[in-house]
């Protein structure tokens, strides 16, 4: 099975791509500019145009849309990216002739924060709080409104492994002894690593009868925001972390800071105002049981281990 992939760069594009070809299917990488190929089939797109999208992706079974920005400077810029791209990529599949499949990488940001008592159900309406939630809200409306092919859409929780920079931090503050936490009270999220979220990929590629379908993509657990502090400090070989306790009103300060930083030096930073609100939610937690029935979706409780493989690339890496 020929399965094309967007962004396929980046650190799920490229998980994507190797497990992939691992487990026997043909990847084929869709890149904007020169990428080390080693062996697999890539191709160079020019995103603005259908055209070149359709022809890159002629022949294929599945296009996974993957690419997207998780942070930028303006709204603008957002929905250039996360809806333009979505907008192009669903013309270029609606041009296919064969009846090619879209899967199409969203995010829990979509839905809005829930609590591990009511989780978010994939029927609930969205109500994402940061403009990357509703860009990513946006194309999930266009895919529904405007592909005439079969599609999916698939809503990863926060996602960590092997080239991942937004975990990167806990990790380092872990490695100083220390664990962070807004306020004074523990938020319940959710956690997928990037290898489980390929093998939730693949739990929808083997279900062709699930067409427009959306799925939450977790380890189906839910932990707090100290847990996953501790089991990190665990992971990387060191004690019971040092719990800072950090006002919200300081690190409203310093996200502002931050995010005003990033405007003018035309950098968006992760540590920015949206990262706040979401920050201060009551919680991140999304129902399992739709994936459970559907898709046959039973992950296996392998945190611990997965956190320490994740140390281990950073540490082989040179990132810690
Ligand atoms: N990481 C998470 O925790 C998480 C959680 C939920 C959902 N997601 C979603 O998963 C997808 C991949 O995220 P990631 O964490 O792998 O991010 P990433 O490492 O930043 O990769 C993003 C990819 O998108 C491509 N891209 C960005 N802007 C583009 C543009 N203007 N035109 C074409 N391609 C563009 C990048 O291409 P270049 O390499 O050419 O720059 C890169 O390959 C995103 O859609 C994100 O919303 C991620």
């Amino acid at each position: 099975m020929r399965i094309a992939i967007t962004g396929a760069n980046g650190f799920i594009g490229k998980t994507l791509l190797r497990k992939l070809k691992e487990r026997g299917f043909e990847p084929r990488a869709l890149v904007r500019k020169s990428f080390n190929c080693d062996g697999i089939d890539c191709r160079i797109v020019d995103y603005d145009d259908p055209l070149s999208i359709a022809d890159a992706i002629k022949d294929c079974d599945i296009l996974i849309h993957n690419a997207g920005k998780t942070k930028t400077i303006s709204f603008r810029e957002m929905l250039s990216v996360n809806v333009g791209i979505t907008r192009r990529i669903v013309e270029a599949v609606n041009m296919q002739e064969n009846s090619m499949r879209l899967i199409y990488i969203s995010t829990q940001a979509v839905s809005g924060p829930a609590s591990a008592e009511s989780p978010a159900c994939e029927s609930d309406e969205m109500k994402p709080l940061s403009n990357y939630g509703k860009s990513k809200a946006y194309a999930e409306k266009l895919i529904r409104n405007q592909c005439k092919k079969s599609f999916n859409i698939i809503r990863p929780c926060p996602v960590y492994g092997a080239g991942d920079v937004d975990f990167l931090s806990l990790f380092r503050l872990a490695k100083l002894g220390f664990s962070f936490q807004v306020g004074s009270k523990d938020k319940p999220i959710n956690m997928i690593h990037s290898e489980q979220l390929v093998d939730f990929v693949m739990h929808v590629i083997a279900n062709p009868n699930v067409n427009g379908e959306s799925f939450f993509a977790t380890d189906c657990r839910v932990y707090t925001q100290a847990e996953v502090a501790r089991m990190i400090a665990l992971a990387i070989g060191k004690k019971e972390p040092k719990s800072l306790k950090v006002p919200p009103v300081l690190v409203h300060g310093v996200f502002g800071i931050s995010d005003i930083i990033g405007r003018i030096r035309h950098m968006p930073s992760a540590v920015n105002l949206e990262k706040y609100a979401e920050i201060m939610a009551e919680g991140w937690v999304a129902d399992c049981t739709k994936a459970r029935q559907l898709l046959g979706w039973e992950p296996a409780d392998e945190i611990e281990q997965k956190l320490k493989e994740t140390y281990q690339w950073y540490i082989e890496n040179g990132w810690l």
